[in-house]
């Protein structure tokens, strides 16, 4: 740590920063995580949950940029399991970003495994998640970071902050859901509800003394850090009579803008300031399912939690019941778009990639398997199972080593580098699919990108067995979004409607049901970089590829090597 704060301060007078940065040292945070099963109670049912110490939401990690975590986690429960620190770069570090198969075998029952890892130049809100099956259902927490002592955030300090973390609840073992699910091959079953800060509020049974209060004082502007860590649902969020203004999201900052409503999906967040400028009581805020895949069953309820103005009238008005946001019907596919649409990087200007090595075109979307005879296991539409792919490529996890431990060992056998850059076969993609096209080949393919080349991927959502927005992560990377758009991609006027100028900057972005999304990056970073489909139920179903980044020239652009602790599989 020393050298490393001289480095700064040097670094410091030479740009003629105070010197009062140069006393600002990079620190580093050790935590202890146990995973635990837990009783937690929630609509009149207790479950035995995988918690982290007994927490549900786990612990907030709160950090400063250029700070570094160590976190020994000790594997008490009796899955495997391994943590992910979303949205985290990662640099040189893949060992430590968690997807279980990818990046590192999983911390077996008794197991123990030290994560560590430095902030490198990023600070807003992100979150960790168990990243195994889905143990993240109940294993997650906010990871928040704060800008470096000495720099302040682009927008006035606010006078509180609170991690709003959406999650889902389920009146059983999720772990089960799943099973069951994968025996069936039919969509698992949906969540019994919704939750803010891991609890339902309200609207749901046996669940108002639980329900989560934020406390404001008249006239203050606070900030809410939103994480939508729901398993398989995005969702919209609001909170009555009061207007959001979006500053930051996925540890980004956004030009800000207002508005009543967010959409927000599964790995996602968004911060948005909320100045309490309505008379002193309470107000709900709320949060429902965005559903846009027609004829999908998803769980219709509403979350709640409420805005407490902390002023002597306040309790006057207590006794009455809050008032309710409006929030958009499930299938308002047009809020949702205008929405996303609305950000833009505060300061993507001059960064993003020009000139492209890697043009890449994934067609993305569900499909399903045929079954000879009808049988138990085919319990998806027409006797079939579902599944979901890349440019027809079911992901397959590999099961004897993780795909970076095979690459750093050489060990041959693991997985191939011959993921398609464009669909084997090109079709109309959000029209009417031929029955023909809809059964992908499963394999455990990955896509190498030598050090520093510049890539954009089109993302383009498919209309096989139905269209739906999918809400896809990129390991170890933030990307800028250049384009969107309805219908197929069209290579020849598409890109002359890129923002190439000041481009949100994201690490997870929905394709838009039965359309398309640019995005481009710089493959910086060496390493197993896993994308996938941020709802759980399609990761299962194989809606994922790896990205092989090669290392570069010297230490600095190379992976370090494999801490000793590192699980074996
Ligand atoms: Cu938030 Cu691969 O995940």
């Amino acid at each position: 740590m020393e050298s490393q704060n001289i480095k700064w301060c040097f670094l410091g007078f030479s740009m003629f920063i105070t010197f009062a940065a140069c006393l600002a040292k990079p620190e580093t945070h050790f935590h202890n995580f146990e995973i635990t099963p837990t009783p937690v109670s929630r609509l009149c049912t207790t479950q035995h949950i995988m918690t982290v110490n007994g927490q549900y939401p786990g612990p907030t990690l709160e950090v400063r940029d250029g700070d570094s975590l160590v976190i020994k986690v000790t594997n008490r429960g009796k899955y495997d399991i391994t943590l992910h620190w979303h949205g985290i770069r990662q640099m040189r570090t893949p060992w430590a970003d968690g997807p279980v198969y990818i990046t590192q075998c999983p911390i077996k029952p008794g197991g123990t495994y030290t994560y560590r890892f430095t902030i490198e130049n990023q600070e807003g809100t992100l979150w960790w998640h168990a990243h195994s099956k889905w143990l993240r259902a109940t294993v997650y927490g906010a990871l928040i970071i704060y800008p470096k002592l000495g720099s302040s955030y682009p927008f006035p300090k606010p006078a509180r902050e609170f991690p709003i973390l959406l999650g889902e609840w389920w009146n059983r073992d999720p772990m089960h859901v799943l099973r069951q699910a994968t025996i069936t091959g039919a969509a698992p079953n949906i969540s019994d509800a919704y939750t803010i800060n891991g609890q339902p509020g309200d609207l749901y049974r046996c669940s108002s003394t639980g329900t989560t209060i934020y406390p404001v004082q008249a006239g203050e502007t606070i900030l809410l850090r939103v994480i939508n860590a729901a398993l398989n649902q995005q969702l919209f969020f609001a909170i009555a009579n009061h207007q959001m203004t979006v500053v930051e999201a996925d540890a980004a900052y956004h030009k800000p803008f207002t508005t009543n409503v967010i959409m927000i999906g599964p790995g996602q967040t968004t911060n948005v300031l909320v100045t309490a400028n309505q008379p002193a009581g309470s107000y709900y805020m709320a949060a429902t399912a965005y559903a846009s895949a027609p004829g999908i069953a998803f769980d219709n309820t509403t979350t709640t939690a409420i805005l407490e103005y902390n002023s002597p009238h306040s309790k006057v008005q207590r006794g009455g019941q809050p008032i309710l946001p409006q929030l958009p019907v499930w299938n308002d596919t047009n809020t949702a778009n205008a929405f996303t649409a609305r950000f833009r990087g505060l300061n993507s200007q001059g960064k993003v990639p020009l000139e492209i090595d890697e043009n890449l075109f994934f067609a993305v979307g569900l499909g399903v398997i045929n079954c000879s005879q009808p049988n138990f296991r085919c319990q998806a539409p027409n006797n079939t199972r579902f599944t979901a792919s890349i440019n027809n490529v079911s992901f397959v996890l590999p099961k004897r080593n993780s795909i970076l431990q095979a690459l750093y060992q050489n060990t041959p056998g693991v997985f191939t580098t011959d993921f398609p850059p464009v669909p084997p076969v090109q079709f109309d993609y959000t029209g009417n699919v031929p029955r023909g096209l809809w059964t992908p080949v499963r394999g455990t393919k990955a896509y190498k990108l030598k050090f520093g080349s510049t890539v954009q991927i089109v993302l383009q959502n498919t209309n096989i067995s139905t269209i739906e927005d999918h809400p896809m992560h990129l390991h170890g990377y933030h990307f800028f979004v250049v384009g969107t758009g309805k219908g197929n991609f069209n290579p020849s006027t598409d890109p002359a409607r890129f923002n190439l100028v000041d481009p949100p900057v994201r690490n997870t972005i929905g394709t838009t049901p039965g359309g398309w999304v640019a995005i481009r990056f710089i493959a910086d970073n060496p390493g197993v970089w896993l994308m996938h489909c941020h709802l759980d139920v399609h990761i299962g179903w194989g809606l994922a590829m790896v990205f092989l980044v090669e290392d570069g020239v010297g230490k600095l652009e190379s992976i370090e090597a494999p801490p000793i602790d590192l699980p074996q599989c």
